[in-house]
């Protein structure tokens, strides 16, 4: 018997947990037609696979029709939801995982224009910036059909042979009646705390009668908003002292902070670059205050953390929501002890960025997350013939496809040009707000390492040195270089975000950043030139500018921005540059008014327009390849042989992945990287 705090068992009400990791409520967006078919039900079982004692799924399942999903939300409220619930409660229970559902109504957080086209409530007519909806004050019939819908969907959950539930209380519904933020009534669900937790009380009230006793149900409730206008850590501390009073509720799931913008919502959930565990201290408080089994996750990304949350008692059960998302495995190669195994989360916050762009979760380096039908998480062995591989690139994409095509056996070589690994990412890792990126490419040459693959770096390859080493399969991951937007004239005169980012040049006293892109590069090229102390004018031909990032990792940037002046021109395009006197005129054109121009005299033009693929070594190697440098795409997605022989007698098979086909980012890399190598 282990006594690492982390691995004891926790026993909830009848439940005995068998150790103390669980993922909080978070909404992958793998729901089809609002149900948790095949694809949710694998990404679950994966993770109960790796050891974890407890998921909590879905995040926010809808009890409502009026409560349209805002991010692919489960829709609890109809009956259908019952049998795909139970499989995939079945599946994790296999594992010994029990299985949990966030249940709520998203109040003012979501649009009226999805769905059935019902109008968007709230406690009172306060709208969220986020969704931008203005909501209707809740009505008695309201709130009497809210109260029974909740119960209802509470009774389908236990139905499914769910554990339990928890309602959802941070910047949806139930809260907004809590907040003096939301909450401007004047009636008996207005005013004083005992109004205001009305609704509430009337839920858990109607729950318990519908569930019966025995039946798990807890509360993920913010306890202090953290906002002047908001709920005050005393009034909140007063909440969950009565939430765990009332004799109706098993456990309390703690929130510090409020999440009405996309920078309140950081404070919440914090991205890399912030604070770890910001709020474990704040949830521990809670549970010495009310000595009531409390739950908590915000970046507790690494497993000590995690463990001294546990042995100090601040938690009874730790979430590690991102950490799963990254490897879902975590709890396995503790137990196996190959903690040092695990994939980090790199608190890239792709997973999360992506769900409120209307896409699906997705880890930025690791591609079987949500894809568990096609790519496994555990590469196994190929039970066909033994290949010598050479990669040439050590990026994310060659490092990707080098190890898993060593973990299926072959014999690997990759070639590397610079002296380091990680092109773009260590690039990317420059920034100290996002070094922890360089954890994609450590973990990676931690594997190759343990793997035995030989990497050579400072190694220009030309197609000789490839064929001298007699390979059969061949992986080009050279990546790209910077190129310049098309102009007019000028192209010679601007710097590249890449000289920016790495250094290579320094900010002048005036720069003008022409984002061309939409993603990090240019938005990190003008954080560090506005760090530096130049006067940064960023200019982006986008309706709203970074397109290509979402609302999380803007936020650190615009912080920046705002603290050092940044000005930002959108629907603006970069026409030419050319010399005047010692510094440059740029000129600005628009897409809507052609005969608009304008100058701007900067020291320097930085331009951000993607990368060119470093393609020559495969064009070289084309002509020499069986396959001539094809791929079956339908069978690269499908299953089969994916490169079609166009001279047998050739000797190898030839790819390219990742920046080095086009500029994309790095999760394609990673996930061109495992797809490919799975195939040799
Ligand atoms: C993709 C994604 C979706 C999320 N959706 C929800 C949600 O619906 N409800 C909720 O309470 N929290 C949601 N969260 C927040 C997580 O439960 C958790 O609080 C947060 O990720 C911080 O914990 P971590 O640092 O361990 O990831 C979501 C998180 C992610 C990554
Ligand atoms: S995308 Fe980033 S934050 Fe999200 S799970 Fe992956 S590494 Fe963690």
């Amino acid at each position: 018997m282990t006594n690492d705090p982390l691995l004891q068992p926790y026993r909830l009400k009848h439940l005995t947990l068998k150790n103390r990791v669980m993922s909080t409520a978070h909404e992958p967006a793998y729901s089809e037609d609002g149900l948790p078919k095949a694809r949710y039900r694998l990404y679950h079982a994966e993770k109960a696979k790796g050891g974890m004692a407890l998921t909590m799924t879905a995040g926010s399942a809808l009890v409502s029709r009026d409560s349209p999903a805002a991010f692919g939300n489960l829709h609890a409220f109809r009956d259908e939801i019952v049998p795909w619930l139970a499989e995939l409660t079945d599946a994790c229970h296999e594992h010994d995982c029990k299985v949990m559902i966030q249940l709520t109504h998203l109040g003012r957080r979501t649009g009226w224009n999805t769905g059935d086209w019902l109008p968007v409530l709230s406690a009172s007519p306060v709208r969220e910036p986020a969704h931008r909806a203005f909501p209707k004050q809740a009505e008695d019939w309201d709130i009497e059909r809210i109260v029974a819908d909740y119960a209802a969907a509470a009774q389908r959950m236990q139905a499914a042979g769910l554990d339990g539930i928890e309602f959802e209380a941070y910047g949806h519904l139930m809260d907004s009646f809590w907040s003096p933020a939301t909450n401007r009534r004047e009636d008996a669900f207005g005013g004083t705390l005992d109004n205001r937790l009305r609704f509430a009380f009337q839920v858990i009230e109607a729950v318990r009668a519908a569930v019966g006793p025995d039946f798990v149900v807890g509360v993920r409730l913010v306890a202090d908003e953290d906002w002047q206008k908001g709920l005050s850590r005393e009034e909140g501390m007063e909440i969950a002292r009565r939430l765990a009073g009332c004799g109706k509720v098993d456990f309390l799931n703690i929130i510090r902070g409020h999440i009405e913008t996309d920078a309140a919502l950081t404070g919440v959930i914090p991205i890399s670059g912030m604070a770890s565990a910001p709020h474990l201290d704040f949830a521990g408080a809670v549970r010495a205050e009310t000595k009531f089994p409390v739950f908590h996750a915000a970046r507790i990304a690494d497993v000590a953390t995690a463990r001294h949350a546990i042995a100090a008692g601040k938690l009874d059960m730790v979430g590690m929501t991102r950490p799963h998302i990254a490897d879902p495995h975590i709890v396995k190669k503790v137990l196996a002890g190959e903690e040092d195994r695990i994939r980090p989360c790199v608190g890239a916050t792709y997973c999360l960025d992506r769900i409120y762009e209307g896409g699906e979760a997705l880890c930025i380096h690791n591609a079987a997350t949500g894809r568990e039908a096609t790519i496994p998480h555990v590469i196994t062995r190929s039970d066909g013939p033994l290949k010598r591989v050479v990669v040439v690139g050590a990026g994310p994409a060659g490092l990707e496809a080098a190890r898993v095509a060593a973990e299926r056996g072959h014999t690997v070589t990759v070639l590397e040009a610079a002296p380091l690994a990680g092109g773009q990412v260590r690039l990317a890792a420059q920034n100290p707000r996002r070094k922890e990126l360089i954890g994609i490419v450590d973990w990676r040459l931690a594997e190759l390492e343990r793997l035995g693959v030989d990497i050579r770096y400072d190694c220009w390859a030309e197609a000789d040195d490839v064929t001298a080493l007699s390979p059969q399969m061949v992986l080009i991951a050279t990546g790209g270089l910077p190129q310049p937007p098309p102009l007019e004239a000028g192209e010679e005169l601007v710097t590249t975000s890449w000289d920016i980012l790495s250094g290579a040049a320094k900010p002048a006293g005036s720069v003008l950043v022409y984002d061309d892109n939409g993603g990090h590069q240019g938005m990190g090229a003008a954080e560090i030139a506005a760090s530096s102390g130049a006067a940064v004018e960023l200019v982006s031909p986008e309706r709203f500018f970074a397109p290509e990032m979402g609302g999380m990792n803007h936020v650190p940037y615009m912080r920046a921005f705002h603290r050092h002046g940044v000005r930002v021109t959108i629907n603006t395009r970069l026409l030419a540059v050319r010399r005047e006197g010692n510094q440059l005129a740029a000129v600005l054109g628009s897409d809507f008014a052609p005969e608009w121009r304008e100058e701007r005299l900067v020291d320097q033009v930085v331009a951000e327009h993607g990368t060119a693929p470093l393609d020559e070594l495969y064009l070289a190697l084309k002509p020499l390849s069986r396959n001539r440098g094809a791929v079956d795409y339908e069978r690269l997605v499908s299953g089969g042989a994916v490169f079609p022989s166009q001279d047998a007698a050739a000797p190898f098979d030839l790819a390219r992945i990742g920046d080095a086909v086009a500029a994309r980012n790095v999760h394609a890399a990673i996930y061109d990287g495992i797809r490919y190598a799975l195939r040799i």
